[in-house]
């Protein structure tokens, strides 16, 4: 049977990642119980939210009392997150903790309290009136900065900090993406709310953090729409159940063994993000490839030259008899050519393969594009 890593390259916190479907979380609903009921169809699971600190506890106890809503309620934070953790230990499901917290201190003396296990995840989501007073869940989308400090405290203490969003509801999300990737965050996990797959795009194309797709990702086509643009995972939560999630980890595992890249961008013109540069052409006629070339500020002779040196020695050099002399320049296997085809065959080279190249291939280009961030941004 393929290894996971190989099938999917997915690791978070150091961990392989069985497979990019996972649960989001649900205050009151979603802890280690509930995960471990579910633990052979997800790869990752956020249990919370937690709050954190006297301001968000006293909002999740109003929350609560007044509106009768489910929520996790304890006095000691640390007791209760380290109970919770130490259900998961035996478990192959990463975990995350979704937070609710005012400050950074509070952020950090968690992360102090309970180290490394778990990936960290800011909720900067929750909208309930209580808990945007506190200072936590939205507030933080429209106090971009102080959003930005609680990354730097989490980062401070070496943990894998992941940010969850609602889509739509700070100024500008593409601004916010760069933002939180130069501040040193992981993984930006965000509801689409009604916003779709444009918005995905617009966040791939914005910084290269791992995303994670959220909302109504309740079928594989949805799944796959999310995935060709932009995500590199799925979360689920009010559809969590375990035939949803079953279905959906058997269906890209299906995929991933068939195609060889499981999120495989759209081709650029028919609507893919920046990773899909690894199957344009030369620039050498007027399509969607210039203007994006302008855009990431990728001079024309600078992306020729980076496709070729990035191939070289590869089987993606061969194709004298494609259109631009080389595999690099070759479309996706779901485009049918039979003269790419025919190369293929010649070398010896599976479609899987090539896609599997192809995905290396979108990696360079990605990582071009964004180039590392300097100390001064990241202090
Ligand atoms: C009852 C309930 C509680 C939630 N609690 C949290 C929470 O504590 N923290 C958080 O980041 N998101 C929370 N969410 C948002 C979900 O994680 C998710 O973003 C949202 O439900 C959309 O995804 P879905 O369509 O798969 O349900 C909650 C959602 C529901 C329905
Ligand atoms: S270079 Fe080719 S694949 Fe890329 S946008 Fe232009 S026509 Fe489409
Ligand atoms: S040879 Fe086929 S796959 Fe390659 S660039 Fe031309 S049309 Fe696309």
């Amino acid at each position: 049977m393929m290894h996971a890593f190989e099938r999917f390259g997915l690791l978070i916190n150091d961990r392989i990642v069985r497979t990019p479907v996972g649960i989001a979380s649900m205050a009151g609903i979603v802890d280690a119980a509930y995960v471990l009921r579910r633990a052979g169809h997800i790869g990752f699971a956020f249990i919370g939210g937690y709050s954190i600190d006297s301001p968000t506890i006293l909002a999740a106890k109003s929350m609560a009392e007044s509106e009768g809503r489910k929520e996790f309620l304890y006095d000691d934070p640390v007791r209760e997150l380290k109970a919770q953790i130490a259900l998961m230990a035996k478990s192959d499901v990463i975990l995350g903790i979704n937070l609710r917290g005012s400050s950074p201190e509070s952020f950090r003396a968690i992360a102090q309290a309970i180290g490394d296990t778990a990936v960290y995840e800011i909720d900067a989501h929750c909208r309930q009136p209580a808990m945007v007073a506190a200072g936590s869940g939205e507030h933080f989308l429209k106090n971009p900065d102080k959003l930005v400090a609680v990354v730097r405290a989490l980062k401070s203490e070496g943990v894998t900090v992941s940010v969850k969003i609602r889509a739509g509801v700070a100024d500008d999300d593409r601004k916010l993406a760069e933002t939180l990737w130069k501040a040193g965050a992981d993984i930006l996990h965000v509801d689409l709310m009604d916003y779709g797959s444009a918005k995905l795009r617009q966040l791939r194309n914005s910084c290269p953090l791992m995303l994670i797709a959220n909302n109504s990702i309740t079928s594989f086509d949805r799944m796959r729409e999310m995935l060709s643009h932009g995500a590199d995972l799925v979360s689920l939560a009010r559809q969590s159940d375990e035939q949803t999630l079953a279905g959906l980890d058997a269906a890209i595992t299906r995929y991933a063994d068939e195609d060889g890249w499981y999120n495989s961008p759209k081709q650029l013109c028919r609507g893919g993000d920046i990773r899909s540069l690894t199957f344009c052409c030369m620039p050498v006629k007027e399509c969607p490839l210039i203007p994006t070339l302008a855009r990431i500020d990728l001079p024309k002779d600078d992306y020729i030259r980076l496709k070729l040196e990035s191939v070289r020695g590869t089987k993606l050099e061969e194709g004298r008899q494609t259109c631009f002399g080389s595999l690099a320049w070759c479309c996706k296997t779901s485009s049918p050519c039979m003269f790419r085809d025919m190369t293929l065959k010649q070398t010896g080279l599976s479609k899987k393969e090539y896609m599997r190249l192809k995905r290396e291939l979108s990696d360079t280009i990605m990582s071009r594009v964004f180039h590392d961030v300097s100390s001064h941004e990241t202090s």
